[in-house]
C-alpha cells in the first residue's frame, strides 16, 4: 500500500540529540515484531483520541479559521489511527502462529503522539490550546523521525511513519502560526506556560511510575523477608500446642462464654 513511497521527512523536523544518542535502544525496541505491532495499535488509540479532541475543539472555538483547520487536524489524526491500526494488524497477522511477544513495551521510552494529554478542550482558550498543540505536535513529530530512522528492519512500517510525519509537521507549524495570529502580544508567554504544564504532567507521570516501582519493591521485600519470619513464629508456637483432645483445666468453672 505504502511501500512505493520513499521514507521522507519534512526538513524542519529534526530528532532531538538525546534521542539520536539513544538510537540503538530505539532500534532494539522496534526490532521485535510483536512489540512493534502492539506499539502501533497503542499509537492508533492515541491518534483516534486526538481526532475526537480536535473535533471537540472545532465545536468549541468561535474562530471560523480555527474551526476549519481543527476539522482538518481531526481528519488527519483519524487517518493516522487507521494507518497504525492497519499496519499493526498486518504485522500480527504475519507472525507465525503461537508466537508470543515480550510483555515489555517500553512505552515510557518510545511513546507515540501524546495527543492532548488529558487537556480539557472545553476549558481552554484558543491561545492556550494552540500553544499546547504546537509543543505536543512538535514532540510527536520529532519522535516519529527517530522511529523512521530505526525501522530499516520493517520498511512498510517506516513508510507508514513517512506518511504520518508531514501531517504532524503541518500540525506543528499551523498551531504556531495561528497562535501568533490570535495572541500576537502574548504568544511567547503562552508557550512558556504550556511548556511548564507539560513538564508538570511529565513529573506526575514519573512520580506515579516511581511510586509504583517502589511499592512493588516494598511488597516483594515484605513477601520474602517479613512473611517467612511470621511463618517461622507460627510454626514454633504450633509445636507447643497439644495434639488431639486434652482435658480441661482442673477446677476451672464451667462457663458458657469460654471454650474450656
Ligand atoms: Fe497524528
Ligand atoms: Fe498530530
Amino acid at each position: 500500500m505504502v511501500g512505493a513511497k520513499a521514507a521522507r521527512r519534512p526538513r524542519k523536523v529534526v530528532s532531538p540529540g538525546f534521542d539520536r544518542f539513544l538510537r540503538p535502544v530505539h532500534r532494539w525496541v522496534w526490532a521485535d515484531a510483536h512489540r512493534r505491532a502492539s506499539k502501533l495499535l497503542r499509537f492508533a488509540v492515541t491518534e483516534a483520541e486526538s481526532g475526537r479532541d480536535m473535533t471537540r475543539a472545532a465545536e468549541c472555538t468561535k474562530d471560523p479559521v480555527l474551526r476549519r483547520i481543527y476539522l482538518k487536524h481531526a481528519m488527519d489524526e483519524q487517518k493516522h489511527a487507521n494507518l497504525f491500526t492497519g499496519r499493526g494488524r498486518a504485522i500480527l497477522a504475519a507472525l507465525p502462529p503461537g508466537q508470543a511477544g515480550g510483555s515489555f513495551q517500553a512505552n515510557w521510552f518510545s511513546p507515540g503522539e501524546r495527543g492532548l494529554d488529558e487537556l480539557k478542550v472545553d476549558e481552554e482558550t484558543d491561545g492556550s490550546l494552540l500553544a499546547f498543540l504546537h509543543l505536543s505536535e512538535m514532540a510527536g513529530a520529532k519522535r516519529f523521525v527517530v522511529y523512521m530512522d530505526v525501522l530499516g528492519v520493517d520498511p512498510q512500517t517506516r513508510d507508514v511513519f513517512s506518511i504520518v510525519l508531514p501531517d504532524e509537521a503541518f500540525h506543528m507549524s499551523y498551531s504556531l502560526t495561528q497562535l501568533k495570529r490570535v495572541s500576537p502580544e502574548s504568544y511567547r508567554r503562552r508557550l512558556v506556560w504550556a511548556r511548564l504544564g507539560i513538564i508538570w504532567k511529565a513529573y506526575l507521570r514519573f512520580a506515579a511510575g516511581m511510586a509504583n516501582l517502589f511499592g512493588g519493591i516494598l511488597l516483594t521485600v515484605q513477601y520474602f523477608l517479613v512473611l517467612p519470619l511470621f511463618a517461622l513464629l507460627a510454626k514454633r508456637s504450633a509445636k507447643k500446642d497439644l495434639s488431639g483432645w486434652s482435658e480441661s483445666r482442673s477446677g476451672a468453672k464451667a462457663s458458657l462464654r469460654s471454650q474450656y
